[in-house]
């Protein structure tokens, strides 16, 4: 048989054996494998094209034209495969990644503000709109500031008031209360009338109960100025509640003592719970007990550099927690630095 019959006989078979090859391709990788091997440059078709100058003149023609036509054939068919192959590659994806749009979504957890947060924008809101300025005070402070300077002389047996939490360093201690912050707004200001806030963290080296912890939270409250008086403290105290707790609620003064503070005097709010008749939450007193107060001493207005013939002032010391406890009916203030965020989504 002639060079170009024998060609012709074999691109029979590479057509058949390819197409045979391809039927049983299932996937991308074997896709691309049969192309390589049956389209490829040292593929058998391939090969056929740079025989042909071997073939006898008068079939070369037709050798070189069947020889496309196979290669045609096989491309055709590889196309065609390729789709197939495609399309299944889809539909096993689709059926994996299968979407039920019956089942519940999943909420994202949003971040919410802190309860004792929320309680100090509150009380910082209101009195910002009554007049007074936000003074930041440090938590870490000096005995001289947090007691000396506030009318406390070491062992005096007003210290027991406030169990405190000393540093390494002698004489630095983390604040007890916001009051030394009161020294510090003064001696920064005077002889300037002043009204302030101090809102901040207090610590307290002390058992933990379900309302005792080593940290919470005040707001002290300073006006300096010529004339200051009581009725301004009781006031600016009244105005305060009403805001917060609606123009129905009674305020009332209890006396008390505070060393830097003369009268002084503890600040109790009508129940808003029993409105004043006696509950649970009240004890059944019908009064709450949510901070302290006075008038300035006249030791601690010369110590913050005011002279007392000339000036008087007013202070109050109110606890956030205590006020938030009572609002949101909390029964632990230990929740609050418990970090458990089922306590605390609930605000
Ligand atoms: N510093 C006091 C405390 O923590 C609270 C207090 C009472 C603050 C009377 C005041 C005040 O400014 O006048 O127990």
């Amino acid at each position: 048989m002639s060079e170009g019959n024998e060609i012709l006989t074999e691109l029979d078979g590479i057509q058949a054996r390819g197409l045979e090859a391809l039927a049983t391709v299932q996937d991308e990788a074997a896709l691309q494998a049969w192309k390589t091997a049956h389209l490829g440059r040292s593929a058998a078709v391939m090969q056929v094209f740079s025989r042909l100058g071997q073939v006898e003149k008068e079939l070369r023609g037709q050798v070189g034209q069947r020889a496309n036509q196979v290669k045609q054939v096989l491309e055709a068919a590889l196309a065609e495969k390729d789709s197939l192959v495609r399309a299944a590659a889809l539909e096993r994806r689709l059926a994996a990644e299968k979407l039920d749009v019956t089942l519940p979504g999943r909420k994202p957890d949003y971040g919410r503000l802190h309860p004792s947060t929320l309680a100090l924008d509150e009380i910082c809101r209101n009195l910002g709109e009554m007049g007074f300025q936000i003074y930041r005070s440090p938590e870490v402070e000096s005995e001289e500031y947090n007691f000396e300077l506030l009318n406390i002389p070491a062992h005096h047996p007003a210290r027991d008031m406030w169990d405190t939490f000393h540093t390494t360093q002698p004489g630095v201690i983390l604040r007890t209360h916001t009051s030394p912050g009161q020294i510090r707004a003064m001696r920064e200001n005077a002889p300037k009338p002043i009204r302030m806030i101090l809102p901040g963290m207090v610590y307290r080296y002390e058992q933990t109960d379900a309302s005792h912890e080593s940290q919470f939270n005040q707001v002290e409250l300073i006006a300096v100025g010529p004339g200051i008086t009581f009725g301004d403290l009781k006031g600016t105290i009244e105005d305060l509640a009403h805001r917060m707790f609606g123009p129905d609620v009674h305020i009332r003064l209890r006396p008390s003592y505070f060393p830097f503070t003369e009268p002084s005097a503890e600040i109790d709010m009508e129940c808003f719970i029993c409105g004043g008749k006696g509950c649970a939450v009240c004890k059944g007193g019908g009064w709450l007990e949510i901070g302290g107060c006075g008038m300035i001493h006249p030791v601690v207005l010369q110590n913050g550099g005011y002279d007392p013939t000339q000036f008087s002032g007013f202070a109050a010391g109110l606890g956030p927690e205590r006020i938030a406890m009572l609002k949101y009916h909390i029964e632990d203030i230990r929740l609050f630095w418990g970090n458990d965020v089922r306590f605390l989504e609930q605000f």
